[in-house]
């Protein structure tokens, strides 16, 4: 679909505010807490960001976009190009971090990482949820939505780094019931962190983290060639060291939807009927991977010598 931006401001240092509705007025497709939107800033460049807005207005989507000076360059032409009336195409909304119903919620959050979680603070507030927010960014000014979060009284701990150090994580995990999922959005080193304490305190199952960069492999991997079978039709490819799944159904016409191809977007999901997937994204949980069900096929391979995919050869009716 096609969006018009119908408001722009700035929000915090080299953060900006951006407003879509439809251009003709009409409703948008509805979402839950945790989607984000594919955003094409230009040709063959999409760039995932959050939903930030309320799920109940229908009219618009709002994101935020963070300058990311030392980034591949996506953010910075959102900040150079985008005006109030630009169009974009933007594909979603898609969830990979949605919001599970239970009695309490530790809410953990690294700059920009805030956007996904507002919308689900208001979700918690009005299921009268308990949860807590502790939010941290490098200064006070360069974290966005400061002030309304403050409003929401002393569930909410806003730690700027250059006042308060890094974020107590230890300190917020040892005040959660038992029943709390804890729920976490920011930069790499404090998706590490958060994670690194977690599994010492035995509590990985209770986190759900999302990234929107790829997570770094921790041991080396080496790519190694192997078979995929299309679905029922035995029609057998081959997948060499050096491609990918998602080139390879490419190469034989089947029309696979992605977006980041790294790993991150969950687009190009496929249906797995057998064999062993080798998980190499950032978005599936521990328990999904074991499952072996799906793969991330712009970034997956495979520990088994065929993998049978369901998909359709194009020449299939
Ligand atoms: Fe984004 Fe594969 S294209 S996860």
């Amino acid at each position: 679909m096609f969006l018009e931006v119908s408001s722009r401001r700035d929000i915090a240092d080299d953060v900006i505010e951006l407003s879509f509705r439809d251009r003709d007025g009409g409703p948008l497709v509805d979402w839950e807490p945790g989607a984000h939107i594919d955003l094409t800033v230009s040709p063959g460049v999409v760039r995932q960001y959050s939903l930030c807005g309320r799920p109940s207005d229908r009219q618009h989507y709002r994101i935020a976009v963070l300058r990311e000076a030392s980034g591949r360059g996506g953010s910075r032409a959102v900040h150079d190009i985008v005006q109030v009336g630009s169009v974009f195409e933007v594909a979603g909304p898609r969830n990979n971090f949605a919001l599970e119903p239970v009695p309490g919620y530790l809410f953990i959050a690294g700059g920009i990482g805030i956007t996904p979680i507002i919308p689900m603070i208001d979700t918690a507030i009005s299921s009268g949820a308990d949860w807590q927010l502790v939010y941290g960014g490098r200064h006070r000014t360069s974290m966005a939505y400061t002030e309304e979060l403050e409003q929401l009284g002393p569930n909410v701990s806003i730690r700027p780094q250059d006042v308060d150090g890094l974020l107590d994580i230890e300190g917020a995990l040892s005040r959660c019931a038992p029943d709390t999922l804890i729920y976490c959005c920011g930069p790499e080193p404090l998706l590490r962190a958060v994670e690194d304490h977690c599994e010492r305190r035995q509590l990985l199952s209770s986190l759900r983290l999302e990234r929107f960069q790829a997570r770094q492999p921790t041991d080396d991997v080496i790519d190694a060639e192997f078979e995929i079978e299309l679905g029922c039709s035995g029609r057998v490819l081959t997948v060499p060291a050096d491609r990918s799944v998602l080139d390879v159904l490419r190469d034989c016409g089947i029309d696979v939807i992605s977006s980041c191809e790294e790993g991150v977007c969950g687009s190009c999901e496929i249906p797995v009927r057998s064999g062993i997937p080798e998980h190499r994204d950032s978005i599936l949980t521990d328990e999904e991977r074991a499952a072996g069900d799906r793969m991330m096929v712009c970034v997956s391979r495979s520990r088994s010598a065929r993998l049978c995919l369901d998909v359709k050869p194009a020449d299939a009716t």
